[in-house]
């Protein structure tokens, strides 16, 4: 783990699994590796130290303090490197923008980095008093404050629950609501007095993280990162060159179950219902699961970062085409 200065605060952010992907990605010196969650170049770092001068490394984050980070981190490595300010959905433009056609390898380590979480001025924490923001990308205009001030009892019953699994959803989301009738909920602290006032108070006694599941359902909200994974997740595999991997790290069941699914099917191809005694969709298998089951962090790794204990990876390849074998 290193700590640069982005603003005034270290970007520090230690690197999940960081040995397993690597060597799942198998890099080729000469090759071209896309991280489409650069943060802290951890990840990154490690791909371009493998990678030659003749190699090309394309990093992605909405987040602007992590590029500014990044560029500096691997500016001393010899791979050719090109840096966006974009949402990973959008990876075909960034490929065809650079006019590179596709690509040996793509990592994706979902979610938010230990320095969005640790820099109180962000919002995304319920341990620091700050403004409710909880933007990764600074330009995005829509805020948490927009959404808990904003948004109808229902949608935000709706968000809590099914984002933050809150058993207590209906409450919070109800208190929300009359709350703000006062006054707008303004402060993360605020928030927090809300969703701890909607729990029963021994259950609140039982611990300090009480208002967590909400406040990463809000998150997911914010930064629309449930709704927009399902197609980045197909547009990272278009990607690659055959025998290229992509390897995601997701960190709650609600990311895994997508990527888990979109896994299945590229190794499966037919996308017949289960009913049909045959095939009549002719889809054929496009990739071919490396991780049978997800990966985990080893118990050393859990003990020592605690944010990796709820970590899956995830790691496919794409294989040639069907009716292509044999032609050559
Ligand atoms: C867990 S951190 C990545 C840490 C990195 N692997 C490392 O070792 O330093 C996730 C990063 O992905 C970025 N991110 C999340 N969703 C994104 C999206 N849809 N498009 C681009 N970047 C995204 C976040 O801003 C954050 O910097």
């Amino acid at each position: 783990m290193i700590g640069d200065n982005v603003t005034g605060k270290e970007f520090r952010h230690v690197s999940i699994m960081l040995d397993e992907c690597i060597s799942y990605l198998k890099v080729k010196p000469d090759g071209i590796y896309a991280d489409a969650t650069l943060g802290g170049a951890g990840h990154a770092g490690a791909v371009c130290a493998k990678l030659s001068e003749n190699g090309i490394f394309i990093g992605i984050d909405r987040d602007l303090d992590a590029l500014s980070v990044s560029r500096e981190r691997l500016s001393k490595y010899s791979c050719r490197l090109i840096l966006e300010h974009s949402n990973y959905t959008d990876i075909k433009d960034v490929l065809e923008k650079h006019q590179i056609e596709s690509v040996d390898g793509i990592l994706a380590d979902l979610g938010v980095s230990s320095y969005q979480f640790d820099n109180g001025e962000r919002g995304f924490s319920y341990r620091f008093d700050a403004p409710l923001d909880m933007r990764m990308d600074q330009t995005q205009t829509l805020t948490c404050y927009d959404i808990v001030n904003g948004y109808e009892f229902e949608k935000l019953f709706r968000i809590i629950k099914e984002y933050g699994e809150e058993k207590f959803a209906h409450t919070i989301a109800k208190n929300i609501v009359k709350q703000r009738e006062n006054k707008p909920i303004s402060t993360t602290f605020e928030l927090v007095k809300v969703i701890e006032g909607s729990m029963p108070k021994k259950y609140v006694a039982t611990g300090k993280n009480k208002a967590a599941k909400t406040f990463q359902a809000l998150r997911i909200e914010v930064n629309n990162e449930l709704n927009g994974l399902r197609q980045a997740v197909e547009n990272f595999f278009d990607c690659l060159s055959t025998g290229g991997r992509l390897a995601v790290i997701t960190f709650h069941s609600l990311e895994d179950r997508i990527v888990k699914t979109a896994f299945k099917e590229f190794a499966t191809g037919c996308t017949c219902p289960k009913e049909f005694p045959v095939c009549i969709c002719g889809k054929e298998p496009r990739g071919r699961l490396i991780t049978k089951k997800p990966v985990i962090p080893c118990e050393e790794e859990m003990l020592e970062n605690t944010r990796s204990t709820s970590a899956k990876l995830r790691v496919i390849e794409k294989i040639e085409p069907i009716e292509k074998i044999g032609k050559n």
